[in-house]
């Protein structure tokens, strides 16, 4: 038997960091080269998440990703990801089914998909749905606050956790996701003072998204970091760099060049 590969990052890594306050970073990835990019600059965690819907198919919400659609694309990142830890979103409808269900969509994320772990959205059910995968030796990342699952329940993008109940409720889910035996938590779209307070309330890393600067980890949507989100996204993205730019000046310059007869040059043709 071989020894594991040291930089290898681990469900049990993540609860490492937070003891030691190593704030870490989670990404979402979709397809091949980006995932082997991602992994070779050493994101320690790679989401396959049902974003994949509005980042990259075109949808207006998650609600419409198919499994097989993330088990698609959950395959392609394995493929090019070595040492990032690989999670991989249960879409809206596995995430409301049966344990039964649930258990079988988990299984074809690790097992056709190649996740080392799932993402389940929501308290309540999902907390039950949790421990039944907890059981079957399939680790689970939970998901709380502006859940985009429960868009319509919710009554639209709207920020969660404001105002004495739903705090207090916000604070009971992240604890019974602690005892259902979650590895960690994305807090999304909640008031920097409660990601804060809910972070330090749990032994769970929480990894935030407009939760604030408060959380043990941070997680960007792909094309948000890239500059790549018409508009460009959420009050809490933020473009790291201008690859729409990029783009569009590469398929103009091509253009250019073939219009004017430089390309392909000689360098470029077979003799
Ligand atoms: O689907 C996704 O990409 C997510 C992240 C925004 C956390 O759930």
């Amino acid at each position: 038997m071989t020894a594991p590969d040291p930089a290898t990052v681990r469900v049990g890594d993540l609860a490492v960091w937070k003891r030691e306050g190593r704030r870490f970073i989670m990404l979402t990835a979709y397809d091949h080269p980006t995932a082997r990019l991602l992994d070779a600059a050493g994101v320690p965690v790679l989401l396959v998440g049902d974003s994949l819907g509005m980042a990259v198919l075109g949808h207006p919400n998650t609600l419409t990703v198919t499994l097989r659609a993330i088990v698609h694309h959950a395959a392609a990142v394995a493929r090019g990801a070595e040492h990032a830890l690989l999670v991989g979103d249960l879409p809206f409808r596995s995430a409301r089914g049966t344990p039964e269900r649930v258990t079988r969509d988990a299984c074809r994320l690790l097992g056709a998909g190649g996740m080392h772990a799932v993402k389940l959205e929501g308290g309540g059910p999902a907390v039950e749905l949790t421990s039944h995968l907890v059981a079957r030796g399939i680790p689970v990342m939970g998901h709380l606050g502006l859940t985009p699952q429960s868009l319509h329940a919710l009554g639209g993008w709207r920020v969660q956790g404001r105002g004495a109940q739903a705090r207090t409720a916000l604070l009971a889910a992240i604890r019974e996701l602690e005892e259902a035996g979650a590895f960690a938590v994305v807090l999304e779209g909640v008031p920097a003072a409660l990601g804060a307070e809910l972070t330090r309330s749990t032994a769970l890393p929480t990894i935030g998204i407009g939760a604030g600067p408060g959380c043990d980890g941070q997680v960007l949507v792909l094309h948000d970091l890239l500059g790549l989100t018409p508009g460009g996204g959420p009050r809490f993205a933020r473009a790291f760099a201008d690859v729409a730019g990029a783009i569009t000046q590469a398929a103009r310059a091509f253009q250019d060049e073939v219009a004017a007869g430089r390309f392909p040059d000689d360098a470029h043709s077979y003799r």
